[in-house]
């Protein structure tokens, strides 16, 4: 259930139903008098008596739901038992209780694991699956990190298979430290939970620090695109989509709002059925606030980034809708962001292929040569069409020309029904 602020104050904050089991900050089980929970980002400035008296609760019950929390830093999302408009603390109905109950075995969240809606008068549980890890159970689920279960490797370290608590995961070994601030993010990330993101499951900060993400089974997309096996025109209206989705949700729902910053065919990770999920959302934050000297590395991949970005210093959720339009063009085309052709010519961008072809004399002509030849004839150019015009918006040079990922996701399921 999202209620924009707080009863009595505009506090912005999720009500969520906290069904907690085992927590790593070894709460116990939440009873049923507070079952009705409020997640409260923490803000600069507040402490703990000022979050008390803003959220009429008492200071004890707040540490007794937040033992891990540092409230004197001035961020992290915290639990807070949430009154009814009677002042009463509402009960956990007894069917999540019965949900609970069934999970308390499941030591790693469901995969699928994302708000639940259970229906009329309850739209929205967040589960908490905020997991912290021991160095050892990682390096026993990898086979210690060995080359065999090494999926691939990134700007910020390798990533790993493993087998944890019984479920496949990945887990991403940073070449850092964690830091308070690091920890207080990931807190924060292990709430984010929707169809279209990857689920950070939990994380570890013995030796190095250790992400742990649910595993997701097919690769990314920039494998399926240069891959042998042909994606067919559905189904990269699906991945458009899906990805879209995944994009909208953090620039618009979370709290706090994330921009990705590196968006790219890479970081968007195919399940069994062939839906999209974005990965490593908020990693860019985690990196600043860990360390803002690091920042610098993280300026996104070349190829995707926006003429804005770096120039102006302004980052806007925009920057994330510049990179989806060169995933668009790679939906169709099928080529690197950063094309390689011609034998002598300079590498180029596949923004500025497009833009040629967009400005051919003929469009479609020019927008047809550059379809992916594996297609075939096997597609609607209606479609194929109108992604490069969407494409084309998403990449203008003026970030306030561009759409929105919402307006995005509203052109993509138009485009979607000319697809079958
Ligand atoms: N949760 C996951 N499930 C399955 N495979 C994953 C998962 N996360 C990452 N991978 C795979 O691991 C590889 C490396 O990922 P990583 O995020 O480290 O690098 P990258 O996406 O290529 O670059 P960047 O560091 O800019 O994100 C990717 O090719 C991806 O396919
Ligand atoms: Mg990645």
């Amino acid at each position: 259930m999202r209620y924009n602020s707080y009863p009595d104050s505009n506090i912005p904050v999720n009500v969520t139903l906290n069904v907690t089991v085992k927590c790593s900050c070894g709460n116990k089980d939440v009873s049923k008098d507070y079952g009705l929970f409020i997640t409260y980002p923490m803000r600069p400035g507040e402490n703990l008596s000022s979050i008390a008296l803003a959220t009429n609760t008492s200071s004890r019950l707040i540490q007794m739901y937040n033992p891990m929390v540092n409230f004197s830093a001035g961020s992290g999302l915290l639990y807070i038992p949430g009154r009814d408009k009677l002042g009463n603390y509402p009960p956990i109905p007894t069917r999540f209780i019965r949900k609970k109950e069934q999970k308390v075995g499941a030591n790693i969240p469901a995969s699928s694991g994302q708000s639940h809606s259970p229906g009329p008068g309850l739209s929205v549980i967040h589960v908490d699956k905020s997991v912290e890890f021991s160095y050892k159970e990682l390096a026993e689920s990898t086979s210690d990190f060995s080359m065999s279960n090494k999926i691939g490797e990134g700007g910020f370290g390798a990533v790993y298979y493993a087998e944890l608590r019984g479920k496949k995961a990945a887990i991403k070994r940073m070449n850092r430290q964690g830091s308070a601030e690091f920890l207080a993010e990931l807190r924060i990330l292990t709430h984010v939970h929707h169809l279209n993101l990857v689920s950070l499951i939990g994380y570890c900060v013995e030796r190095s620090l250790f992400l742990v993400y649910e595993f997701i089974e097919n690769g990314n997309l920039s494998q399926h695109l240069r891959g042998k096996d042909v994606l067919p025109w559905s189904t990269r209206v699906q991945i458009a989509m899906d990805s879209a989705r995944g994009l909208e949700y953090i620039h618009e729902h979370t709290v706090p709002l994330y921009i990705h910053r590196d968006v790219k065919s890479a970081n968007i990770l195919i399940n069994k059925d062939f839906h999209a999920k974005i990965g490593d959302f908020g990693l860019a934050k985690l990196v600043q606030s860990g360390n803002p000297t690091l920042h610098s590395r993280f300026v996104g991949t070349f190829g995707y980034m926006p003429p804005e970005y770096g120039r102006s210093g302004v980052i806007s959720p925009k920057v994330d809708v510049y990179a989806f339009g060169v995933v668009l063009y790679e939906l169709i085309s099928s080529k690197e962001a950063i094309v390689k052709e011609g034998g002598v010519d300079e590498p180029r961008s596949l923004v500025t292929l497009f833009d040629e072809a967009h400005s051919h004399s003929n469009q479609i002509e020019g927008i047809s040569r550059l379809i992916d030849p594996k297609l075939g004839d096997n597609y609607p150019l209606n479609s194929v069409y109108k992604m490069a015009q969407l494409a084309k918006a998403c990449t203008e040079k003026d970030p306030q020309m561009r759409p929105t990922m919402k307006s995005v996701v509203v052109a993509l399921m138009a485009l979607s029904s000319d697809t079958i």
